[in-house]
């Protein structure tokens, strides 16, 4: 097995009074995508923003190949190759989707990315090929604002996708999409494993088992089970869980 890209490894993270994650280990490797599922306030989003940098577990370490970036913030992480997408959206409406990819480039990339695509020629081929990557090329021109919603969330994935980051962190990226913006987007993310690895939060778990190599399931702060979709579809603690909340 391919060693961790990013490794969680007894994280703890506690609110006044209340424990939001008692000791997580979780390892995202490369070539695969790995689902972090579990009821509402189980922990996902806290273990997604520990190990990006944006909340400061108070046990623990978070290791970013193979370095420990338990104390670094989120820009530095970014610089090494971490990229997270969150739920509100941060593109810039009135932009393109051209320079929405562009400013992505600029202010996420680490010093490689840039050195590499310094030229604004290599930044142009970037941009173009993050955007290919998601179906937007035909909409390059168009102003972000007015795409439609699926291809705004698109559209955020080929922005995290430009500095081309060895992982990628997802928090529920087909929030309010149909079904057929689902479909696709799964498929444009089984094509995105090719060149980073993934962790992916998400509610459907039809998604979850389509897309998936292997899941992670949360349960009141702790890791409840973990495996292949086939075998967490099969786990009876993960149905006891589920079935109780449904
Ligand atoms: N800043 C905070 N202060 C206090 N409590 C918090 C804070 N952030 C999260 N929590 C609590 O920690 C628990 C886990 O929250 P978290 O957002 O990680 O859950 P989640 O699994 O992402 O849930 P959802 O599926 O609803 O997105 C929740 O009970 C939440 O209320
Ligand atoms: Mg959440």
């Amino acid at each position: 097995m391919a060693a961790p890209v990013l490794e969680a490894r007894g994280i703890e993270k506690h609110y006044a009074g209340f424990t939001a994650l008692r000791g997580v280990d979780l390892a995202v490797r490369f070539g695969m995508v790995h689902g972090l599922i579990g009821p509402n306030g189980s922990g996902k989003s806290t273990l997604l923003n520990a190990m990006a940098g944006s909340v400061l577990p108070d046990r623990g370490t978070i290791t970013l190949a193979g370095a420990d970036v338990t104390r670094l913030p989120p820009h530095q992480r970014v610089r090494r190759g971490l990229s997270i997408t969150f739920q509100v959206t941060s593109i810039v409406a009135g932009l393109s989707a051209y320079d929405n990819v562009l400013l992505a480039l600029q202010a996420r990339g680490s010093w490689p990315t840039l050195m590499r695509s310094g030229t604004r020629r290599g930044l142009h081929e970037d941009v173009v090929r993050s955007l290919r990557q998601f179906n937007l090329l035909h909409q390059a021109d168009s102003i972000a604002g007015g795409l439609s919603h699926g291809e705004q969330q698109w559209l955020e994935l080929a922005m995290a996708m430009a500095t081309r980051p060895r992982v990628l962190l997802l928090d529920e990226p087909t929030g309010g999409m149909s079904i057929e913006e689902r479909r696709i987007t799964g498929q444009l993310l089984a094509r995105a494993k090719e060149h980073t690895a993934i962790l992916i939060v998400e509610h459907d778990l039809d998604f979850i088992r389509t897309l998936c190599d292997v899941v992670t399931v949360l349960h009141e702060g702790a890791v409840l089970d973990e495996g292949t979709p086939e075998y967490i579809a099969s786990s009876e603690a993960v149905r006891r869980v589920y079935v109780t909340r449904a």
